[in-house]
C-alpha cells in the first residue's frame, strides 16, 4: 500500500508529540495490539461450529457490524468463501423480514455481537429472531466480561466470547468482533492480520507510514477550522462498507469538546464511491466552498481483465477511444483525471492510497491505517478519540423513552 500527499506541513516538533503521544497510549489502548495477536483460540472456536452450518448472521450494530461487514464484501466478490455471512443491524421491519427469507434458518448459526451488552437494537432484532428460532446452541455472543449480555449467555447455556480488554467498539474490528465472522465465512485471519502488521510496524518502528501519516495527521489538524470536510473517495464498489466503517470511525471518534477548552470540534466524514459519485457530489468539491480534504483509494489490480468492446456504434463513433480498453483501466484513469482536476485547482488538499488488489491483507493495511490517522488525529486536535458521549446520551434517552411506553401500556392494563 502507498499513500502519497500532494501537500505539506512542515511541523517537527508537533509530529513527534503527536508520536510520542501515540506511543504512550499503547499502553492503555488495546487496538494497537491487535494485530500481533494469537488467533488460534478464535480459530479453535471457529471449528466448533458444524459443517452442515451454511451461514453466519450477524446480530450487531455500529462497531459491533460495521467492520466485518466492510472485509467480507471488499473480499467476497473475487473469492468463493465457505459460508455467506448477513448483518442485521436495522431495526427497519423489512429489512429483518426480508434478510431472514434469504437464508435457511436451520442452517444458520447467528452471532449476537454487543460490547456493552443492552444496546437497544441489537436485542429488538435478537428477541424477535429468538422467538422463531430459540435453541441456545444456535448462537454464539460477544460481548465485554461482565456485562449483562455475558449473564445470559451463561443462563441458558450458550457459547459466550470476549472483546480483548480496552478495545472500543468502533476499534474492534480486528478483535474477536470482526475476527469471528470473517473467520466462519473463511476469510484469511492471517493475511488480513498481517496486512495490519505491516501498517503498524511500518508506522512504529521509523518506516514509510511514520512519516506519511504523521504529516497528514498534522496538515488535518492544522488546517482543520478550514478543511473540516474529509472525503474519502474509493474507485471500486468493493469499498463501499469500507467508507460506511471509516464514516463511523471518523465521526464518532473526531467529533467532540476538546479536552481543554469548551470548544465543540470535529472533521466530517464523507464516503464517496467512483466513478458513480463524480456523477453528483464532486461538483460540491470541485466549485463549492474551499472545506474538503479529498483522499483517493485505488486498487492497480482487479484481477479481472474484461474490456470493452471494439465495436462502432453508429453516432457514437467519437465513442471508439474506448475501444479495447480495460476497465480496470478506464476506472483507474477516470480517478487520475479527477484527481488532477482537484490539484489544478490548487485550493483542495489532496492525496492517494493505492493498494495492489483485493486480497485479505490490503483491507487489514487499510483498516490499520485509518485506525492510526484517526488516533492521531484525535489527539492533534485534543479530544478524547475513544469515548462516544454523544452515542451514549441517544442510547439513554430511548432506553428512558420506551420505559415511559411500558408505564403508560401498564396503567392501561
Ligand atoms: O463505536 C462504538 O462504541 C459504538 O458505535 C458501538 O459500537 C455501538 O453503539 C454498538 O454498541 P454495542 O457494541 O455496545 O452494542
Amino acid at each position: 500500500m502507498t499513500n502519497t500527499l500532494y501537500f505539506t506541513t512542515d511541523d517537527q516538533v508537533v509530529q513527534q508529540e503527536a508520536f510520542d503521544a501515540i506511543c504512550a497510549e499503547q499502553e492503555h489502548i488495546g487496538y494497537y495490539h491487535l494485530p500481533d495477536q494469537d488467533i488460534a483460540p478464535i480459530l479453535e472456536y471457529c471449528s466448533t461450529v458444524p459443517d452442515t452450518v451454511e451461514t453466519i448472521a450477524v446480530i450487531g450494530i455500529g462497531g459491533s457490524s460495521l467492520g466485518a461487514k466492510a472485509v467480507y464484501e471488499f473480499i467476497k466478490p473475487l473469492h468463493t468463501l465457505k459460508r455467506d455471512l448477513y448483518f442485521f443491524e436495522s431495526t427497519d421491519p423489512v429489512n429483518i423480514t426480508v434478510l431472514l427469507e434469504k437464508f435457511n434458518l436451520d442452517k444458520t448459526h447467528f452471532l449476537v455481537i454487543s460490547k456493552s451488552g443492552s444496546t437497544v437494537e441489537t436485542f429488538a432484532i435478537y428477541k424477535y429472531i429468538y422467538s422463531i428460532k430459540s435453541d441456545p446452541s444456535a448462537y454464539t455472543f460477544i460481548t465485554d466480561p461482565g456485562s449483562p449480555l455475558e449473564q445470559y449467555a451463561k443462563e441458558i447455556h450458550a457459547a459466550v466470547l470476549y472483546l480483548p480488554e480496552n478495545v472500543g467498539g468502533r476499534f474492534s474490528v480486528l478483535s474477536t468482533v470482526g475476527l469471528v465472522p470473517l473467520a466462519l465465512s473463511g476469510i484469511d485471519l492471517e493475511a488480513l492480520l498481517s496486512g495490519a502488521r505491516h501498517i503498524k510496524e511500518s508506522f512504529f518502528k521509523d518506516g514509510y507510514m511514520k512519516d506519511t501519516l504523521l504529516k497528514k495527521a498534522t496538515y488535518y489538524a492544522r488546517n482543520h477550522a478550514q478543511y473540516h470536510i474529509n472525503c474519502l473517495f474509493a474507485y471500486s464498489e468493493s469499498l463501499k462498507y469500507f467508507c460506511e466503517w471509516y464514516v463511523q470511525l471518523w465521526g464518532e471518534s473526531l467529533g467532540k469538546h476538546q479536552k481543554h477548552s469548551a470548544f465543540h470540534v470535529g472533521l466530517t466524514p464523507i464516503g464517496l464511491i467512483g466513478p458513480k459519485d463524480q456523477h453528483s457530489f464532486l461538483q460540491l468539491i470541485m466549485e463549492g466552498t474551499r472545506d474538503k480534504s479529498v483522499t483517493f483509494i485505488k486498487i492497480a489490480d482487479f484481477n479481472d481483465n474484461i474490456t470493452i468492446p471494439d465495436i462502432t456504434l453508429p453516432h457514437l463513433e467519437s465513442l471508439d477511444v474506448l475501444n479495447s480498453l480495460p476497465f480496470e483501466k478506464l476506472i483507474n484513469m477516470q480517478c487520475d483525471s479527477v484527481m488532477e482536476a482537484l490539484l489544478n485547482e490548487k485550493e483542495i488538499p489532496v492525496d492517494v492510497i493505492v493498494i495492489q488488489d483485493t486480497a485479505e491483507a490490503n483491507i487489514g493495511a487499510l483498516i490499520f491505517y485509518y485506525e492510526l490517522l484517526t488516533s492521531l488525529v484525535g489527539e492533534l486536535i485534543d479530544v478524547n478519540t475513544y469515548d462516544q458521549p454523544g452515542v451514549e446520551a441517544g442510547k439513554c434517552i430511548l432506553k428512558d423513552k420506551l420505559a415511559g411506553l411500558n408505564k403508560k401500556t401498564d396503567s392501561f392494563s
